[in-house]
């Protein structure tokens, strides 16, 4: 383990580990997890590691909640009401693929940025951007325990119906869920872009 106040611990291994992880990280779709999720243990180590995530003033603009079993056949009516919310005309078969949503995945979590929008130095898009690494700590540590995980927000999360069932002040975002368990089959290994199509260098003052 590196130490936060020296790098005296460092060594190849360690750091050939955490890149291994990193670089063979993909999402799995819900729809192949299976019990067992992780447990309470385990959830509890993924959200320390989200709250490890870079944070512009120190201000933790993210929150987590989880949907245990339980609450999921009320998540499903929720669901249900959020797509009548968006098509009054919704028929039953996309009302049953609506509420379908809800069981997948034995853990389910919720991220939810809570902006502080009075907070002079630190912009929306610092706020954003330490929920999305907040977000990756979750799916790296889910992988790294042998779990699938799957980010997913649709647009259920942004109606009114949704929000209230949820119960989200008006500077909170629910981001996305994300769903995590035990893959029944293998994720496909996904294709990344090459590092030079990405990484440019800036030698001065562009004409
Ligand atoms: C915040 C967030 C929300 C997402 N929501 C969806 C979604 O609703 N539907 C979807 O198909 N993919 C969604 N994705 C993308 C998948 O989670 C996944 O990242 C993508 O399929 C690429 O797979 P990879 O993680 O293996 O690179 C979302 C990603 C993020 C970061």
């Amino acid at each position: 383990m590196i130490s936060p106040a020296t790098y005296d611990s460092y060594d190849d291994d360690y750091a050939d580990i955490v890149t291994e992880t990193i670089l063979s990280r993909h999402s799995v779709s819900p729809k192949v997890l299976e019990a067992p999720g992780p447990s309470t243990d385990q959830l509890r180590t993924m959200i320390k590691a989200a709250a490890s995530a870079p944070d512009h003033g120190l201000i933790r603009p993210w929150r987590f909640i989880d949907f245990p079993g339980r609450s999921r056949k009320m998540l499903a009516d929720v669901f249900e009401r959020a797509l009548l919310e968006r098509f009054s005309d919704a028929d039953d078969e996309d009302r049953r693929r609506a509420r379908e949503k809800a069981a997948r995945a034995p853990t389910l979590l919720g991220l939810v940025a809570q902006i502080a929008e009075d907070e002079m130095r630190v912009t929306r898009d610092d706020q954003i951007a330490s929920c999305g690494a907040a977000l990756q700590n979750i799916l790296l540590t889910a992988h790294a325990m042998g779990y699938g995980a799957r980010a997913m927000s649709g647009r259920a999360v942004r109606t009114e119906s949704f929000r209230s069932a949820i119960g989200l002040a008006d500077n909170e975002e629910f981001l996305c869920f994300i769903a995590m368990g035990t893959p029944s089959r293998c994720g496909r290994e996904r294709q990344r872009p090459e590092p030079e199509t990405i990484l440019s260098v800036w030698e001065g003052w562009s004409q």
